[in-house]
């Protein structure tokens, strides 16, 4: 099996969830996707990055980013967990839950680090383009839920960087200012960013976010 890369094509799966049958390219349509996978069902530290991601459904459905999650469990499991989840984080699991019993998603994308446990999957994120290409891999180990307010900062990135020809600093939030592209030349950076381009070093120029 090929090692998922930055870049590569998504592969393509179909599999029963939470919501009935699902196939990934059907699901996303020509939007963007966050896959993020679970260790297993009725585990504390899963119930709890489920809540959350379920409230800030809102935040990527504005972003046109559909999510899904994972765990190597069954659709029937993934329901019964649902109500707990629904019940302890107080919110409504509004996404589907893919099951993957035969761990066939979760070897295509690399989610079993067998040094880390031989049957269930990591804590593994992945962003997926509208043209299906991997723009973001994340892998947490298990002990550590994910922070979504950071799944939402990078989506932010992406879809900025996507449209323009910038590139987004380190603790960069939506709206601050961004580097120029370093394939550009400052004179022409001048020309193409309008509300004007700082030169702190001849690598290093910034400009206001072009979109706020
Ligand atoms: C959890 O989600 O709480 C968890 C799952 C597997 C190992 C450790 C924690």
């Amino acid at each position: 099996m090929a090692i998922l890369r930055l870049g590569d094509i998504a592969p393509d799966f179909t599999t029963d969830s939470s919501d009935g049958t699902i196939n990934l390219y059907d699901y996303l349509g020509d939007g963007w996707g966050i896959l993020f996978s679970h260790p297993a069902d009725f585990t504390p530290v899963c119930t709890t990055e489920l809540g959350t991601a379920a409230k800030f459904k809102g935040e990527f459905d504005k972003r046109n980013v559909k999510m899904l999650a994972l765990s190597v469990d069954g659709a029937a499991s993934h329901k019964e967990w649902i109500k707990d989840i629904n019940e302890v984080q107080n919110t409504t699991v509004n996404f589907p839950i893919l099951a993957d019993e035969d761990k066939k998603i979760a070897t295509l994308y690399d989610m079993i680090h067998p040094n880390a446990d031989n049957n269930l999957t990591v804590r593994s994120v992945f962003i997926i383009a509208p043209d299906k290409t991997v723009k973001l891999m994340l892998t947490y180990p298990a002990s550590t839920g994910r922070n979504f307010y950071e799944l939402l900062r990078v989506v932010d990135s992406l879809q900025l960087t996507a449209n323009h020809k910038v590139a987004t600093p380190a603790n960069w939030k939506n709206g601050e200012d961004v580097v120029v592209s370093p394939a550009i030349a400052t004179e022409d950076a001048k020309k193409m960013f309008t509300k004007g381009v700082e030169e702190i070093k001849p690598y290093l120029r910034m400009t206001p976010d072009p979109t706020a």
